[in-house]
Formats: structure tokens, C-alpha cells, sequence
């Protein structure tokens, strides 16, 4: 079990125990949209859509996957592979597209799963800092972490857990380093919709990077049904064709109810993730409004459910040791950001992260608790 597992698991532990308010965990305190349940309840209840799905998906939502992606960015893809959620997807690719001895690169600080995969693959993973508080992406480090060995980049914007969204800039620096070494590309892009300021832009977008990238997207942070696990990756035939040969044996297909809801949902248009990103934007406010109140620097972030918030400004150095505390003391749950580095004692020690996509009350009642706490 990695060390990061062991802090998430504490966190979940902690809130359970001592009845805090969990701002550790990224995920809706509400449901998402009725209609897209009703589609969900029609489908269970069709008769016909609660077989074994097709290997690459239910036809209506691999159509919906690639009308999205046409719609939205103009990117015709070649295929398309529904997963087990855009976890599976991710494991899939790697599993899929590295050997043993191969390296990728991703971005630190580093979603919990990336590591993990890769090393169930025989791959190394090497990471390049983003550094607080801006969170840019520095080229040149990027090209210092890519060796002989680097088959691919495993890009995550906007990122969890900084809530930085890459800007065009960077996006074209990280193209023309994959198309000068002939690097893979797999882009998670399951924020995509939950951009708060500035733009989503994929890097499939970009000049020569379509038929290099495997992108990965899911369901469940767009339209508020994390449980559902529903995901997919899409690009060009060769890369989904290595998703597709994992997945056959991993879980073959699932969630066909789930899937033809998840289509409906696509379908519908942005109108559902629009108003979703509308009330996050609310809620970030909401939440950086009582961090900073308390006396936390709070770092920006442009989307995801998250936003990072320095101890430091309190006389906390220790963001690990303070988050162990805080339900105790607080009663509200964060994580350390150093549970997403290979350095806790680095840049990051004392930046904890929140997640503000909750009821207001419960984001109001956790501002009340820390400002109590930090004023005590
Ligand atoms: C960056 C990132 N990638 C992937 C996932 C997992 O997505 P899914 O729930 O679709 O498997 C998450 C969920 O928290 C995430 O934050």
C-alpha cells in the first residue's frame, strides 16, 4: 500500500470517528441532475439495457463520446472505449501502452492512482514539479524529466489536487516536446467541464497531438455522479485499441444502465455542466472567502473540486501533522497536498487541500468551525 493510500484511508477514518466535517474527499454532497437519474431508472427498468454491454461500450454513449468531443472541441476521434470509470481507463492505458523498464512522466503534485498503475505495469513514473502558489508548468523541467525510456506524458488538467488548468502556452510547449521525441500522450480530463476560470483546452487540440493522445474523461465530476463510475477514453485507434485489449480482461464491460444514462446526459448538451460549474465557482468563493477569513493563504485554482490553502499563514509548517489534528480539534477534514508528493518536506508541507463541493451549509458550518478553531 503506498503512503498516500495511508493518509486518504487515515482522513476518511478521522471523519468518521470524530463526526467532522469531511472536506478531504472529492465528491458531491448532492446528486446530480433528476433527469439524468429518470434516464438511469428508465434504463434499469427498459427490459432490454441490463445485459452485458458491447466490449467498446453501449452504441448510444460511444456515439455521445464522440459527438461531445466533436461539439465541444472539434476533435474527430478514431475510436472510443467506455471504462469502469475514468480509473479504469487510466490503468487500461497504462497497462496497456508501457512495458516493463518504460518511464512516463506525470505532474506533481500527483493524483494517488498514476503511481500505483504504472508500477503494476513495470513502469516508472518520474514526476515534474508544478510549484506553489502559480502552479505552472516549467518546460524545461518537463524536458529534464523525460530519458531515453519516456514512452509517454500523463497530463492531468484541470488538476487535481492544485486546481490548475493548463493555459494554451503551456499546453503548446508539452506538444512540441511529445512531437519532437515521440512521446504518447494520455490526457485526464475528467475536470473538463469543471472550469472556473480561464479554459479547458485539450491537448488533442493541439497541432500533430490528435494522432498521438489518448484522452480520458468520466461521468462522474460533470454530472455529480461519482459513484456511477462510468468512463472512457477516446483518440486514435492504435491507443484505444491498447485500452480496449486491458479492459477485455480486467472487467470485459459494465454499468450498461448506467452507460445508456451517462449517454443521455452527454447528449442533453453543456446546459447540466454549465450550471454545475456555475454553482461550484459559488461555492469556491464561498469557501476561499472563510479560509482566507481565518487566516489561511489560500492559493488560486481555476477548477476541479479543490482549492489549496497554506497553514504557514496560521504558524502551521506541518500541513500532515495539522491535518491529523484539525478533525480533533476543528472538526473539519482536509488532506495534506504533501500526500501528493515524493517529498512531504518540500515546497508543499504546509498546503492542505479542501474540497468545496458541498451544500453551502456545510461549507458555511466548516468556515464557522476553522475560524473558531484559528482564532482559539
Ligand atoms: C485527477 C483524477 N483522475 C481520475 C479520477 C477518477 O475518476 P473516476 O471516478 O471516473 O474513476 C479522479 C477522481 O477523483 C481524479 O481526481
Amino acid at each position: 500500500m503506498s503512503a498516500q493510500t495511508t493518509i486518504f484511508t487515515t482522513m476518511t477514518a478521522l471523519a468518521e470517528q470524530t463526526g467532522a466535517i469531511n472536506l478531504g474527499q472529492g465528491f458531491p454532497d448532492e446528486d446530480g441532475p433528476a433527469e439524468i437519474v429518470d434516464a438511469a431508472v428508465a434504463a434499469l427498468r427498459s427490459g432490454t439495457q441490463n445485459q452485458y454491454a458491447p466490449l467498446a461500450g453501449v452504441p448510444p454513449l460511444v456515439a455521445a463520446i464522440r459527438a461531445h468531443q466533436q461539439r465541444r472541441y472539434g476533435l474527430e476521434v478514431e475510436d472510443v472505449q467506455v471504462t469502469f470509470g475514468a480509473t479504469e481507463a487510466l490503468s487500461c492505458a497504462l497497462l496497456g501502452l508501457l512495458q516493463a523498464g518504460d518511464e512516463l512522466v506525470a505532474l506533481e503534485p500527483v493524483y494517488d492512482s498514476y503511481e500505483p498503475i504504472a508500477r503494476l505495469a513495470g513502469a516508472t513514473m518520474r514526476r515534474v514539479a508544478l510549484h506553489p502558489p502559480g502552479w505552472r508548468l516549467d518546460v524545461d523541467e518537463l524536458r529534464a524529466a523525460i530519458t531515453p525510456r519516456t514512452r509517454l506524458l500523463l497530463l492531468n488538467s484541470p488538476h487535481n489536487p492544485t486546481g490548475r488548468v493548463l493555459d494554451r502556452a503551456e499546453l503548446e510547449a508539452v506538444a512540441a516536446l511529445c512531437v519532437e521525441l515521440d512521446l504518447i500522450a494520455v490526457t485526464d480530463e475528467v475536470y473538463e467541464h469543471l472550469v472556473l476560470e480561464g479554459e479547458h483546452i485539450p491537448l488533442a487540440t493541439l497541432p500533430g497531438m490528435a494522432q498521438r493522445t489518448l484522452t480520458i474523461s468520466s461521468v462522474g465530476k460533470t454530472y455529480s455522479f461519482t459513484g456511477w463510475k462510468i468512463g472512457w477514453a477516446s483518440g486514435p485507434a492504435a491507443l484505444v485499441r491498447a485500452v480496449r485489449a486491458v479492459k477485455q480482461y480486467l472487467s470485459f464491460a459494465g454499468g450498461t444502465p448506467l452507460q445508456h444514462a451517462t449517454a443521455a446526459a452527454l447528449d442533453a448538451g453543456d446546459l447540466m455542466p454549465d450550471a454545475l460549474a456555475a454553482a461550484l465557482r459559488a461555492k469556491h468563493d464561498r469557501l476561499v472567502g472563510g479560509l482566507s477569513a481565518a487566516g489561511f493563504a489560500v492559493l488560486p485554482s481555476q477548477g476541479t473540486y479543490f482549492v489549496c490553502a497554506d497553514a504557514a499563514a496560521l504558524g502551521h509548517d506541518d500541513a500532515q501533522e495539522l491535518a491529523l489534528r484539525l478533525p480533533h480539534e476543528a472538526g473539519v477534514v482536509a488532506i495534506p497536498v504533501s500526500a501528493f508528493v515524493a517529498d512531504p518536506r518540500g515546497e508543499t508541507r504546509s498546503l492542505l487541500r479542501f474540497a468545496f463541493c458541498k451544500r453551502d451549509a456545510v461549507l458555511d458550518e466548516a468556515i464557522a468551525r476553522l475560524a473558531r478553531w484559528a482564532a482559539s
